[in-house]
C-alpha cells in the first residue's frame, strides 16, 4: 500500500513537472505561462479536477518508448468559471513541444464527449508544435477525431479556443470550427503553412507574426475574435464571454441582475443620430446608452468595422447585438461584414440568445473587388442566418435602410418580431440622389435649370420615401419611437417575446451559401 502511495506521489510530481524545469523556465522566458498555470488562472480556485493525468503515449518508434511523461503534453479536466461547470484542455508546450499524439488526442476527445453529454462549454488553451512527428498517421487520426467532435458539438455546447503559442498546419482546424478564437499578441500565431514553406512556394519573405499573428488574424483575415495584450487578459476575456452565454443549447443564458432602471430614458439618445443624413456617428454611442450599465462586450472589434457585433444585457438578460456602423464605410454591408455578422447571428440563434439589430445601412458596398470576391454569396449568408434564426429578433432602424440591405438587416419580412424606427429613419430602394438620377434621367437631361430641378426632385423623393411612415403604414415597422425611448421599448419587446416559440420546417439541415 505504502509503495502505491509513493508511486502516486511520484507520478503526480512527474506529471506536474511536465517536460522539466529547464523547459518550464524557457516557457516563462518566452513570456508564456505553463499549461497548469493557465488553468489555475482560468478556473475558479480549488475547483479544477484533472483527468487522465497519468496517460502516456503508445509510440515505440524513434526511441519514444524511453521518453514517456505522465499526462503526455496536455492537461485535461473540468472545473468552474463563476460557479458554472466547464471542461478545459491546455496543451503543454514543455512536453514534446505540446505536439499531439494519439493518446493526447484521446484525452481531449474524452473531455469533449463528457462536455457534450453533460452540456457544458469546452475551452481549449492551445500551444503546440502540431502533429507529433514520431507518431505519423496516428497523430493525424487523433486530429480528425477532435475535428469530428468539434463539429458534432457545434451548436450543442459553446466551444472556445485560446491560441497562446504556435498553432500550425491542419491543427488550426479545431479552433476554426469552435465558436470563438482568442489570440495573444506577440506569442501566438496560426497558419496553414509557415514562413519557410511560403518562401519556397511563393518567394515571399514573411515572419510568423506577419503571417499569422494575433493582429493579422483580427485585422486582415477575421479568423480570430479577440486580440489580447497578454495571457492574463485573454483568460479574463474568456471568463467574461462565458458570462453572456448558456452552458448548452437547451438552457437560457445566465441572468445578471442590474440596478439600471428598465424605464431609463437617456436624453443623450435624442442627440446622437445627426439630422444631416450624410454625417457619420458612432453606433456604439447608441448601443451604450441603451444597454444595462452602458456595458457592451464587443466581438471582432478590429475586423469589418462597418458592422459591430457583441453581447450586452437588457434588464439582466443577455442579447446579441448586430449594428451597422455609420462611422466606417458609411455602414455599408460588404463581404467581411456579412460573414462576421452572419456567423454571430447563428451563434446567438443556436444558444437561445435574442438578437437586437440596429440598422443604419446605405446598401451593399459597390465595387469590382466585392463582386469578384462573391458579395452575392457572402451577403446571402447574413440574410440566411437572420431568416433561419428563431430566437426573438428586435430591429431598430436609426437612419438609413436602403435596398437589399433593408431586407437583410432583420427586416419584418425575414422574421423580425418587433421592428421599430426612429423618426429619422429613411426606408427606400435607394438614397434620394441615386433614385432621382435614375427615374428622372431624361427629364434632367433636357431641363434648362437641371441643378434646381434636381434639388426639387430630391426633396420630393425624400418627403415621399426617406422617412419611416410609409413602412409604418404598411405594418413593416411596428412602431416609430423617439430615440429617448430606445431602452424601455427594447426591454418591453424582449419581455413580450420571452416565451416565443418558433421552428423551421423539419429538415436534415439547410444549405447555407458557404
Ligand atoms: C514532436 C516536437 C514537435 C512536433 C516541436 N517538438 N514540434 N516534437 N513533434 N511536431 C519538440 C522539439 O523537438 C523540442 O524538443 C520541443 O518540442 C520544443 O521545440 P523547439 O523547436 O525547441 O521550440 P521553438 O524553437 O519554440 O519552436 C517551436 C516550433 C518548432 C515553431 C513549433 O518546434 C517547429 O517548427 N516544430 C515543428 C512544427 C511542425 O512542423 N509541426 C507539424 C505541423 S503539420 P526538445 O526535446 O528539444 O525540447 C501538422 C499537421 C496536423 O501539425 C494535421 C492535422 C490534420
Amino acid at each position: 500500500m505504502s509503495s502505491n502511495l509513493e508511486r502516486l506521489e511520484e507520478l503526480n510530481q512527474q506529471a506536474e513537472l511536465g517536460g522539466g524545469q529547464r523547459r518550464i523556465d524557457r516557457q516563462h522566458e518566452n513570456g508564456k505561462m505553463t499549461a497548469r498555470e493557465r488553468i489555475q488562472t482560468f478556473i475558479d480556485p480549488g475547483t479544477f479536477v484533472e483527468l487522465d493525468k497519468f496517460v502516456t503515449h503508445a509510440c515505440t518508434d524513434f526511441g519514444m518508448e524511453n521518453q514517456k511523461i505522465p499526462g503526455d503534453g496536455v492537461v485535461t479536466g473540468y472545473g468552474k468559471v463563476d460557479g458554472r461547470l466547464v471542461y478545459v484542455f491546455a496543451q503543454d508546450f514543455t512536453v514534446f513541444g505540446g505536439s499531439l499524439s494519439g493518446a493526447y488526442a484521446q484525452k481531449i476527445c474524452k473531455v469533449m464527449d463528457l462536455a457534450t453529454k453533460v452540456g457544458a462549454p469546452v475551452i481549449g488553451l492551445n500551444d503546440s508544435g502540431g502533429a507529433r512527428i514520431q507518431e505519423g498517421v496516428v497523430s493525424l487520426a487523433g486530429y480528425a477525431d477532435i475535428f469530428y467532435r468539434n463539429t458534432r458539438a457545434s451548436g450543442v455546447v459553446p466551444q472556445i479556443s485560446a491560441i497562446m503559442g504556435p498553432c500550425a498546419g491542419g491543427a488550426v482546424y479545431s479552433p476554426a470550427i469552435t465558436d470563438f478564437i482568442f489570440m495573444v499578441q506577440d506569442t501566438s500565431y496560426m497558419f496553414i503553412t509557415g514562413p519557410e514553406v511560403v518562401k519556397t512556394v511563393t518567394s515571399q519573405d514573411v515572419t510568423k507574426q506577419e503571417l499569422g499573428g494575433a493582429h493579422v488574424h483580427m485585422a486582415e483575415s477575421g479568423v480570430s475574435h479577440f486580440e489580447c495584450g497578454s495571457e492574463e487578459e485573454c483568460i479574463a476575456q474568456i471568463r467574461e464571454l462565458l458570462s453572456f452565454v448558456p452552458s448548452n443549447n437547451a438552457e437560457d443564458p445566465p441572468f445578471v441582475p442590474t440596478d439600471d432602471d428598465s424605464n431609463r430614458r437617456d436624453e443623450k439618445l435624442n442627440e446622437i443620430v445627426p439630422e444631416n443624413p450624410s454625417k457619420p456617428y458612432d453606433i456604439k454611442d447608441v448601443i451604450e446608452c441603451a444597454v444595462d450599465d452602458g456595458y457592451f462586450f464587443e466581438i471582432q472589434a478590429g475586423f469589418a468595422q462597418n458592422i459591430v457585433i457583441g453581447f450586452a444585457r437588457f434588464g439582466g438578460h443577455s442579447v446579441g447585438i448586430v449594428a451597422n456602423q455609420p462611422n466606417h464605410l458609411a455602414g455599408c454591408l460588404d463581404i467581411n461584414a456579412s460573414v462576421k455578422a452572419g456567423r454571430f447571428v447563428r451563434f446567438c440563434d443556436a444558444f437561445n440568445i435574442p438578437i437586437v439589430t440596429f440598422v443604419d445601412v446605405p446598401g451593399f458596398l459597390p465595387g469590382v473587388d466585392q463582386e469578384y470576391g462573391g458579395i452575392i454569396k457572402h451577403g446571402a449568408k447574413l440574410l440566411y442566418a437572420y431568416a433561419e434564426a428563431t430566437v426573438p429578433k428586435i430591429t431598430l432602424i436609426t437612419r438609413k435602410a436602403y435596398g437589399g440591405a433593408y431586407d437583410v438587416m432583420s427586416s419584418k419580412h425575414i422574421g423580425g418580431d418587433i421592428n421599430m424606427a426612429y423618426p429619422t429613419a429613411e426606408i427606400a430602394v435607394m438614397g434620394p440622389d441615386g433614385a432621382v438620377n435614375i427615374i428622372f434621367r431624361n427629364e434632367l437631361k433636357d431641363a434648362t435649370d437641371a441643378v434646381a430641378r434636381k434639388d426639387e426632385l430630391v426633396t420630393d423623393y425624400r418627403e415621399t420615401f426617406a422617412n419611416p411612415f410609409k413602412a409604418a403604414e404598411l405594418g413593416y415597422i411596428d412602431e416609430v419611437i423617439m430615440p429617448v425611448d430606445t431602452r424601455p421599448r427594447i426591454i418591453q419587446s424582449l419581455e413580450m417575446l420571452k416565451n416565443k416559440r418558433a421552428d423551421n420546417p423539419p429538415k436534415k439541415h439547410g444549405n447555407i451559401p458557404l
